[in-house]
């Protein structure tokens, strides 16, 4: 997977800007997850790392009486949770922090409770949570999505895309194995419906059009555009042989 330039990250902001959910992914699937918390303290601490525009945030601060500290690196999406959250009349149990997920700028058990969707692939599966587990004391939770092969043997193409734009993807299995060596408790992992897939990917591709045309002359943003709509395919495709998979550890 090579590095994108500085330019393709700003196509990739200036792109998903006008796309709320950044990632596969649904209310219903967060509130499923966050019932399997069974022991969480009163007013639990939360960190969402990578929240974009607070699809996850908002669900879990509206859920429950908690706050969370939604932490992400592009100002832009900050500014649109905020926005959502003076709204919605959030603003006191959601807090923004414009900082790197991989260099967390929190003292050691900040936090009751460590929220990841679609978006510990940037740093690392593995070494995101290795990272992360300083942040909870024993017995904190961490739940994590992650894009998952669900077959032994997926589709060529499937295995080709996502070898180039994922190499470290892996199974269910090898992922539950990354939670316990990160030094947490594996208790569980649920594959998130097709539906969440489309959540995703419906509003994407009908954001394509739009910004194609917004930079006809740039060969850059016409590749992103490309990709992108590939990334759409294969999954119509193949989307059977891989899925995103909500996984559950607790700090031991
Ligand atoms: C696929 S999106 C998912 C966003 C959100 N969780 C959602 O489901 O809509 C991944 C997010 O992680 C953010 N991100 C990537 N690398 C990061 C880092 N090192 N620290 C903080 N945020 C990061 C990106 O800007 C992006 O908003």
């Amino acid at each position: 997977m090579t590095e994108p330039t500085e330019s393709q990250m700003a196509l990739m902001f200036s792109f998903f800007e006008d796309v709320f959910r950044k990632g596969p992914g649904s209310e219903e699937s967060t509130l499923k997850a966050l019932s399997m918390l069974d022991d969480l303290p009163p007013s639990p601490r939360i960190v969402d790392f990578g929240c974009g525009s607070g699809v996850a945030s908002l669900v879990l601060a509206q859920a429950i009486d908690c706050t969370v500290t939604a932490v992400e690196l592009h100002q832009p999406f900050l500014d649109e949770l905020q926005n959502i959250a003076d709204r919605d009349g959030l603003a006191d149990r959601i807090l923004t922090v414009r900082a790197d997920m991989d260099d967390p700028p929190f003292p050691d058990q900040a936090f009751d409770l460590l929220w990841c969707e679609s978006a510990v692939y940037n740093i690392g599966f593995e070494e995101g949570l290795k990272r992360w587990r300083r942040l909870v004391p024993i017995g904190g939770y961490v739940v994590v999505s992650e894009v998952t092969w669900l077959t032994q043997h997926p589709p060529l193409d499937a295995v080709e895309f996502w070898q180039a734009e994922y190499p470290a993807m892996t199974t269910i299995d090898d992922n539950l194995s990354k939670v316990r060596s990160a030094g947490f408790e594996t208790f569980g992992y649920f594959v998130i419906p097709n539906q969440d897939w489309e959540n995703y990917y419906g509003p994407l591709e009908s954001h394509l059009a739009t910004f194609r045309s917004k930079y006809p002359a740039s060969a850059e943003a016409q590749s992103l555009a490309e990709t992108l709509q590939h990334e759409v395919n294969v999954w119509r495709e193949h989307g059977s042989s891989y899925g995103y998979v909500f996984y559950f550890g607790r700090a031991n």
